[in-house]
């Protein structure tokens, strides 16, 4: 499983597209391309992108239609024909402040539209030099299982923070050994099956060099990419993804 999320402009957003349009990848059945426009471009980006990408949210509130100036509701996403939204990122817990409870909260009130959630967690840079790593995981997972028993529609995205946009991508093993220990959880958690059926994909300074011995390591289930997803590199990381 692949991703992709950018800002842009109209035209940019234009091109973006259209690039995508062009590449030649494996279709969903072998992995599935989730793209994330910012909401302003959502409509023209369903509209001109082919079908087998889909298209996700970056957010979305916690609770349905209401008076809440400003925010986009999983209603309205769900109604526009969407299949999936990001929560947790680690902007929106970190620059926004948004507590564990809340992006829980939100998870479960985008599933209860159907909507499926990529689910973001990990760490912070001083979090993982204190071996607190899996603590902060688990934090973040519990926070969610107190609020959900159906894990069906989660992909959870380990994305350490110190190596989102930072060009310091976790190494292969690291990122396995975070991944596994996710797994380990949902295994004792939520249980086997879920823990088995569960995609768990990385995110963090993701390139086309770096994703083939990332996408090799048996607990990394695809990506979540910024900044090498604006560039046509992102061909090369989706085939990566495809193992
Ligand atoms: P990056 O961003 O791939 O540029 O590190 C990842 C993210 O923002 O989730």
């Amino acid at each position: 499983m692949a991703r992709k999320f950018f800002n842009g402009t109209v035209k940019s957003v234009k091109a973006l597209v259209e690039s995508l349009n062009s590449f030649k990848v494996p279709g969903p059945e072998v992995v599935d391309v989730v793209v994330a426009p910012t909401f302003l471009h959502i409509p023209a980006v369903v509209d001109a992108l082919r079908p087998e990408f889909k298209v996700a949210a970056q957010n979305s509130w916690v609770k349905g239609n209401g008076a809440y100036t400003g925010e986009i509701t999983a209603d309205q996403i769900a109604d526009l024909g969407l299949e999936w939204v990001i929560l947790g990122h680690s902007e929106r817990r970190h620059i926004v402040k948004e507590s564990d409870e809340l992006t829980a909260d939100k998870v479960a009130y985008a599933l209860s539209k159907g909507l499926s959630v990529i689910f973001c967690i990990g760490e912070k840079l001083e979090e993982r030099e204190a071996n607190q790593t899996q603590e902060v995981n688990a934090r973040q997972l519990q926070a969610l299982a107190d609020k959900i028993s159906d894990w069906s529609k989660i992909v959870v995205a380990y994305e350490p923070v110190w190596a989102i946009g930072t060009g310091k991508v976790a190494s292969p093993e690291q990122a396995q050994q975070a991944h596994a220990e996710i797994r380990a959880w949902l295994a004792e958690k939520v249980g086997k099956d879920a823990a088995e059926a569960t995609r768990i994909i990385y995110g963090g300074s993701v390139t086309a060099s770096n994703s083939k011995d990332l996408a090799g390591a048996a607990d990394i289930d695809g990506f979540l990419v910024g900044g090498a997803s604006l560039k046509p590199e992102f061909e090369d990381i989706i085939k990566a993804a495809a193992k």
